[in-house]
């Protein structure tokens, strides 16, 4: 079985979830980043895709690269995740990145959470965090490690 990985992140975490993927997942995987050239989607049974999420809108790369690729992924096992603040929002975040029929028709599809990686943020963006660390009427952030097991099981079967 070969799988490819395929990761949109700003500050790390989704990076790091699909580093993590990669090692639970059995056989011949591959992580690439949707900002690089991708080629050879076709030599793959299995591609999992995602990214995170910035004031509500989809890492562009990620959303570009499902596009791009909608014909030959749907010929293949697709697992989808997103990285985000908002768990609740999964399913309209899922929409604004990926093709309907990409949804429709995955394998797989899960929330792994999010997490503010600050020491690399721009000044902008810090604020930003700081912000919402301070409104304490919303739930904080969480990494939900144990979607990344789920979503690997479902490619272990
Ligand atoms: C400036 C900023 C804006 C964000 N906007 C949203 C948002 O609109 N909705 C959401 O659910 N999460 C939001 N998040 C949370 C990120 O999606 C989360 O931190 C994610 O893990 C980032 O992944 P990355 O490190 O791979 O870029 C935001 C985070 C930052 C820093």
């Amino acid at each position: 079985m070969k799988t490819l990985i395929v990761y949109g992140s700003k500050y790390g975490y989704t990076e790091s979830c699909a580093g993590k993927l990669k090692d639970m997942i059995k056989g011949e995987v591959t992580v690439a980043n949707a900002k690089d050239k991708i080629r050879n989607v076709e030599e793959y049974d299995n591609v999992l895709i995602g990214g995170s999420i910035y004031m509500t809108m989809p890492n562009k790369h990620v959303k570009a690269f499902a596009q791009k690729k909608t014909k030959v992924l749907l010929g293949k096992k697709v697992g989808l995740f997103l990285c985000c603040g908002g768990v609740d929002k999964f399913d309209e975040f899922l929409a604004k990145t990926f093709p309907a029929e990409i949804i429709e028709s995955a394998h797989a599809k899960e929330c792994f959470g999010g997490k503010m990686n600050k020491e690399n943020m721009s000044g902008f963006h810090k604020k930003i965090v700081e912000m919402v660390e301070q409104d304490k009427s919303q739930p904080p952030m969480q990494c939900l490690e144990e979607n990344i097991e789920k979503l690997a099981a479902k490619f272990n079967l």
